[in-house]
Parts: structure tokens; C-alpha cells; sequence
């Protein structure tokens, strides 16, 4: 090809990894003591399934992602292999299950070090967040197949948020320090997704105290993209989530009946 009829690099379509396997990492060795005493958060039941099958079938319902990882609780790995084996998964999805760690960070870390070779695109997916829409998933698949090398799906915020200093002594108030501009504040769901290479540095490279994968991304001063989140992506954290969780799992049933 000449150097005239080579599509110069402005007009060139973007290096997309159309068929790049992509796994799912799902971190639910967490307690959940927020919800309240009880069995761990992940294994709490919703509509009758315990929560995490919920979120194991919102990955396998994605075409795009062939093997799921479901990092347990330390002394729960065997209970949570039985839970997949006994309720209906997608055959076209592979599964594993590895014992977790002390933090989230941890935990994601043992599921990746799982991860076979071949797959080079990674989602991790709380399973506190059940009930996330395959479209969703979808959408941070394909962002990471066109080229970003770490996607959020998120949300704008319906409440104002302050910068709060904690308090001088405890029982005195908190003084308010900032009200950063609602209309760029964005509410950061999962599944995030990942170049794989890029999110296994991160974890090597970052050592601090992270609440998600992509601040660790950010950190590397690497460009994390956002993608369009969904209502129904939210976390299971306080104990009014789960009736808000209940409602959506009924009208999703009636809705399905019609
Ligand atoms: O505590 P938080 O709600 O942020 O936890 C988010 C997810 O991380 C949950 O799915 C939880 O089970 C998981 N987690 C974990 N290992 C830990 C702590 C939390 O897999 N040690």
C-alpha cells in the first residue's frame, strides 16, 4: 500500500478487540455487617436465590463474558461452589471459585491471579449490586473493546454532597469544609472493566486504601472512561436495599409475565 491510499491515523477506526474473552471477577467474601446480623452479604436471600447467584447470572447473562470468578469468603468456598453447581447458570459461561482475602482489594487480587491466560479483558463486579441490567455490562464490554483501559458505569446524584472535617471530639458536629459541583459528581457503580494488564499493575503498583478498582487506574495516571449506569445497579448495603431490591425483582416478574 502506498502512503497515499493508507488511511492516515485520525481516520482510522480504533484498535477494537471484537472478540478479546472477557471474564468477571465478583468479590463477595465481604460480611456485609451494614445489613445487619446474618449470614454474609452475598449468600442473603432475594425473591427466594441467594444475592450473589443473582449477581453471577447478571455477568453470565452478557454473551460477552465466557468465565465468571467468584472470590468466597475465606471459610465459605466450598458452600458457594455448592450454591453455583445446584442453581441454572448459562453453559455458556465457565465458572471458579477462590477463597478471598481481608479486604475487597485482596479479594479481587486472589480472583485475578485465577484468571486463565487467554482472557485480556477483566469486569469486576460487586455482588452487592445484583440486580445490574445486562445492557449495562454490555456497555462497559464493548467501551474496554474499543480501547479504554478502564470503564465505570455511573449515575448522576440526586442529593447535594459536602466535604465534611471529622469532628473535633466525638459527640461535637461535623463542619462542612466543601460542596463540590453536584452537576459533576457522578455515582460509580460495577461492573468496571479493564484491560487486564493494565488492572493487574494497578494491584501490584497501588498499595493504598481503595473503595473501587478504577481510583487504582486513576492512580497510574491512566484515563478511566464513564459509561451510562442504571438505577437497578445499585448496592445492597443497608437493609432498606433489600425491600428496594425485593420490589424491583416483583415488577421485573410481572413484567416478564406479559
Ligand atoms: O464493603 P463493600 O460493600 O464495599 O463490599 C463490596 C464488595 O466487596 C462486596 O461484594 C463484598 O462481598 C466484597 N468484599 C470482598 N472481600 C472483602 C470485603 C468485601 O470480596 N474482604
Amino acid at each position: 500500500m502506498s502512503d497515499e491510499s493508507r488511511p492516515s491515523p485520525a481516520r482510522q477506526a480504533p484498535a477494537t478487540r471484537t472478540n478479546t474473552p472477557t471474564a468477571a471477577v465478583i468479590p463477595a467474601a465481604g460480611r456485609g455487617v451494614r445489613l445487619g446480623p446474618g449470614a454474609p452479604k452475598a449468600l442473603r436471600a432475594l425473591g427466594g436465590t441467594p444475592m450473589l447467584i443473582h449477581a453471577v447470572r447478571a455477568m453470565a447473562a452478557s454473551r460477552g463474558v465466557s468465565l465468571v470468578v467468584v472470590v468466597a469468603p475465606p471459610d465459605g468456598a466450598a458452600e458457594v461452589k455448592n450454591l453455583l453447581d445446584t442453581h441454572a447458570l448459562p453453559e455458556w459461561t465457565d465458572f471458579l471459585v477462590v477463597p478471598g482475602g481481608e479486604t475487597r482489594q485482596e479479594s479481587v487480587r486472589l480472583g485475578l491471579d485465577a484468571l486463565p491466560p487467554e482472557y485480556d479483558i477483566v469486569l469486576v463486579h460487586d455482588a452487592a449490586r445484583p440486580l445490574v441490567p445486562v445492557d449495562t455490562v454490555d456497555a462497559v464490554i464493548e467501551a474496554v473493546r474499543e480501547g479504554a483501559s478502564a470503564v465505570v458505569p455511573a449515575v448522576p446524584l440526586a442529593d447535594t454532597v459536602k466535604q465534611v472535617e471529622p469532628a473535633a471530639a466525638p459527640g461535637e458536629p461535623e463542619p462542612v469544609v466543601a460542596t463540590p459541583e453536584r452537576a459533576r459528581l457522578r455515582a460509580v457503580q460495577t461492573p468496571q472493566g479493564f484491560d487486564r494488564a493494565t488492572l493487574v499493575r494497578a494491584h501490584e503498583t497501588v498499595t493504598d486504601d481503595v473503595t473501587d478498582d478504577a481510583s487504582m487506574v486513576e492512580q497510574l495516571g491512566l484515563t478511566v472512561v464513564v459509561v451510562p449506569g442504571h438505577e437497578e445497579a445499585f448496592k445492597v448495603t443497608r437493609p432498606l436495599d433489600l425491600v428496594l431490591a425485593e420490589a424491583v425483582l416483583a415488577r421485573r416478574r410481572l413484567n416478564d409475565g406479559f
